[in-house]
């Protein structure tokens, strides 16, 4: 019998019902927390259309060749944390996908995004990766990227750096550390690799089985092993940046003097590499000693290749991509939540006249821009009183069948413990609006 037929798919066994929980780094976010995620949001939206970056967005699903060949077959996230399939319904093989670069590049080669010239875009949702989940690690996980594609200079990896230097001191975050490396170009790249596969042959003893693996499929990799017990002979081996030539030097230097002007602080780290293949000339990653292991908050750099790996004309490109939950954890660490949005009003209403005459009421004040919480699914007033005060609402707005006969309502301040008053609808908004504006400028003791 297969597992549907018994019934353990659906979370039954044996007749009993378990209960069925989200699948494993996979977070359900409530209303609380997603208030910070959209003031998060909000920021970044404000900050990313003041660099003229404009918002994209392209599949989750995509065929699982577009990260082979982008991101590349040798690399963890493709080899190990993918999340792929067969689609039985035409036996096609896709993935979700575990980042957008890929996806906005294959989109813009699609559609010849690029014919009128340059384009500077930005997306930001979930990404999938099946790693061991952990603080600041998930399998669903939350990134904002921006890719500015077709631009050459180091410009625009200086304004990449810029904007995300900006975005930091935005959000009240400090301690978050620019580190820099350059890939240089494909002739570079392949003297260091010679030069690597010859010192790490020499310390074969040395590898882990996947590193040894990647000495003949992806040398590069083996320098981006987490693995602890490789980590010294990692920082003997030879450096890519002893290999740049002349050209990516002086694309590596504007870079660094750019970014110098604008007051931006860095540290040249030789054995930034990235885990994603199609990464040339200048990388970085922004880091925080505050998140314990999984400190990378923003990663990125330039990818002239991958155009043309993924069938499009030459065109160069920069980018990077963030870690949603990274930055919001940091923010919550230096306390700079935004504060959650509490309701204006409380709407109480009691009596069949009431009932009705509450639609209209809370209407009213919400025409007036006020956040009516409309009390629902009856009860008595003393109850209604109690979840208006529970609410963390500033008024309260009583509607009984003598105010809906009258055309009226009474606005009992639920702080001050001063007695209700009768107002005419036409009034409320104002005198709410009074009150409200009152509690804004007079500080709290306490509350009554
Ligand atoms: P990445 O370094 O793989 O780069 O990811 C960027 C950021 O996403 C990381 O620095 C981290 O903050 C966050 N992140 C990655 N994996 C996880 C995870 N499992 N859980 C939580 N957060 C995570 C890219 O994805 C490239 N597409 C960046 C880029 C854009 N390069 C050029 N353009």
């Amino acid at each position: 019998m297969t597992d549907s037929a018994t019934g353990r798919d659906e979370g039954i066994s044996e007749g009993r019902i378990e209960t069925l929980r989200a699948v494993r780094g996979m977070n359900d976010i409530f209303p609380d927390e997603a208030e910070v995620w959209l003031s998060f949001e909000a920021i970044v939206r404000d900050w990313l259309a003041r660099y003229g970056y404009r918002n994209m967005r392209t599949p989750l699903l995509e065929h699982t060749a577009l990260f082979r060949r982008s991101i590349g077959a040798v690399t963890d996230i493709v080899e190990k944390e993918m999340y792929s399939f067969t689609d039985a319904l035409n036996d096609e093989h896709l993935s979700l996908r575990p980042e957008a670069t890929a996806s906005t590049v294959r989109a813009a080669v699609e559609h010849s995004f690029l014919y009128g010239g340059p384009q500077r875009v930005w997306y930001t949702g979930p990404m999938f990766r099946h790693e061991k989940p952990q603080r600041g690690r998930y399998r669903q996980f939350h990134q904002v990227g921006a890719e500015a594609l077709g631009f050459a200079g180091p410009d625009v990896d200086a304004e990449l750096l810029v904007m995300c230097a900006r975005l930091w001191s935005e959000l009240g975050l400090t301690d978050i550390r620019l580190q820099l490396n350059s890939l240089g170009n494909l002739a570079e790249r392949r003297a260091h690799r010679a030069a690597l596969v010859r010192f790490l042959t020499d310390h074969v003893a040395d590898l882990d089985a996947d590193s040894r693996r990647r000495l003949e499929t992806n040398p590069l990799r083996v320098l981006d092993s987490k693995n602890p017990a490789m980590q010294s002979m990692i920082e003997a081996a030879p450096r890519l940046l002893d290999f740049l030539g002349d050209e990516s030097l002086r694309h590596f230097d504007a870079v660094r003097a750019m970014i110098t002007e604008a007051g931006v602080a860095y540290d040249v780290n030789p054995r930034l590499v990235r885990g994603l293949d199609y990464y040339n000339l200048t990388v970085f990653e922004w880091v925080t000693d505050r998140l314990g292991a999984q400190g990378t908050v923003c990663g990125g750099g330039r990818y002239d290749g991958l155009f043309e790996h993924i069938g499009g004309k030459p065109t160069p490109a920069a980018g990077f991509a963030m870690g949603v939950e990274r930055l919001i954890d940091l923010m919550r660490g230096a306390d700079r939540l935004p504060a959650v949005r509490l309701p204006d009003v409380y709407l109480v209403h009691m009596g069949e006249r009431a009932d009705r005459f509450a639609i209209r009421v809370g209407e009213a004040l919400r025409d007036a821009r006020l956040a009516v919480l409309t009390h629902a699914g009856g009860g008595r007033f003393r109850d209604q009183m109690k979840r208006a005060d529970a609410s963390g609402a500033r008024v309260a707005v009583i509607v009984g069948d003598d105010e809906a006969d009258a055309g009226q309502v009474s606005v009992k301040d639920l702080r001050s413990g001063e007695p209700q008053t009768a107002v005419a609808l036409v009034d409320a908004p104002g005198f709410i609006r009074r009150l409200t504006a009152q509690a804004q400028s007079t500080p709290q003791t306490g509350t009554t």
